[in-house]
């Protein structure tokens, strides 16, 4: 049996296994199976270093486990170490090995569902600083965005991120400079948990943002976030987030199973379908 689990706390939220399993089904893949596994704060790195005695030949790691399952292991790939973070561990010939494949799941995302997007476009606005924020701001600049400009409530964690990430070009902006931020910008990112159940959107005003600029959110219940309405009502581009949680599993599954599933509209139905969602 070639088994891989989702460790957080709680998980019963999480839509990991239905899209892996998905994938082990589309792909035929024999005595594979992938499950859901509660991992209380306390035993999270017992139980990331137990793996593969537990019998698992990986795993996806989500919250609040992702730095604690950095911590836990001693092998990781570059943008695990430059995160601090894990979401995905991998049986090497070395051991086990964390990788982070948020930021690859974020930018998959726009390039699979805003033809012709590139990162070096322009500057790149990111709302909040948290774990999230990290992930995109390194994969933007990996991607080349010309400049990563961090809008946070509290002014200490954006400026935390940009000093811990070593961003080469990045600018810190309190909320009520927000409208500075916008100017001239491609893309603009909510990174924050505001907008989720529809409950406390976003209320940046979008009259400094050009015209010709993305605008995404990582926010996907509901798909079309309050920013989201406003900014497609206002003649922008939209990205849903649902994409950057279909994306993100790739690398791991390929990893594990050694073929690359692909993110297909099936997919997406299944999971909206399992989120209540059409
Ligand atoms: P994650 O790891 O999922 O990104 P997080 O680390 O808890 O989550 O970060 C949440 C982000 O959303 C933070 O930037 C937070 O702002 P602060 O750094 O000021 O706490 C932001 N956030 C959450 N609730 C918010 C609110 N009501 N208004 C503004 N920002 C909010």
């Amino acid at each position: 049996m070639r088994k891989v689990c989702v460790i957080g706390w709680p998980i019963a939220h999480s839509r990991s296994p239905l899209i892996h399993n998905h994938w082990i089904a589309e792909h035929k893949i024999p005595d594979a199976r992938y499950e859901p596994m509660a991992v209380k704060p306390e035993d999270a790195a017992a139980t990331i270093r137990d793996l593969p005695k537990l019998g698992f030949i990986g795993a996806n790691v989500t919250v609040p486990h992702k730095e604690t399952a950095f911590a836990a292991l001693d092998r990781h790939d570059a943008m695990a170490r430059r995160l601090k973070a894990v979401n995905t561990i991998v049986t090497t010939a070395k051991g086990l090995e964390g990788r982070n494949t948020d930021g690859y799941g974020f930018i998959a995302n726009l390039k699979d569902r805003a033809a012709g997007w590139s990162a070096s476009r322009g500057p790149a606005v990111l709302l909040g600083a948290g774990g999230a924020a990290r992930a995109i701001a390194a994969a933007l600049e990996d991607e080349g965005a010309p400049e990563i400009r961090i809008v946070n409530r509290t002014a200490a964690r954006a400026e935390a991120l940009i000093r811990d990430l070593g961003l080469k070009a990045a600018r810190m902006f309190v909320e009520t400079d927000a409208a500075s931020a916008l100017d001239g910008a491609a893309l603009l990112v909510n990174t924050t948990t505001l907008g989720m159940k529809g409950e406390n959107d976003v209320d940046l005003n979008l009259a400094a943002l050009p015209k010709s600029a993305l605008v995404t959110d990582i926010v996907y219940t509901p798909l079309e976030t309050g920013l989201l309405r406003r900014a497609r009502e206002a003649g922008h581009r939209t990205v849903d987030g649902l994409g950057m949680l279909l994306h993100q599993a790739v690398p791991g599954f390929e990893a594990w199973f050694g073929v690359r599933p692909e993110v297909t509209e099936k997919l997406r139905k299944l999971v909206l379908a399992d989120l209540g969602m059409k």
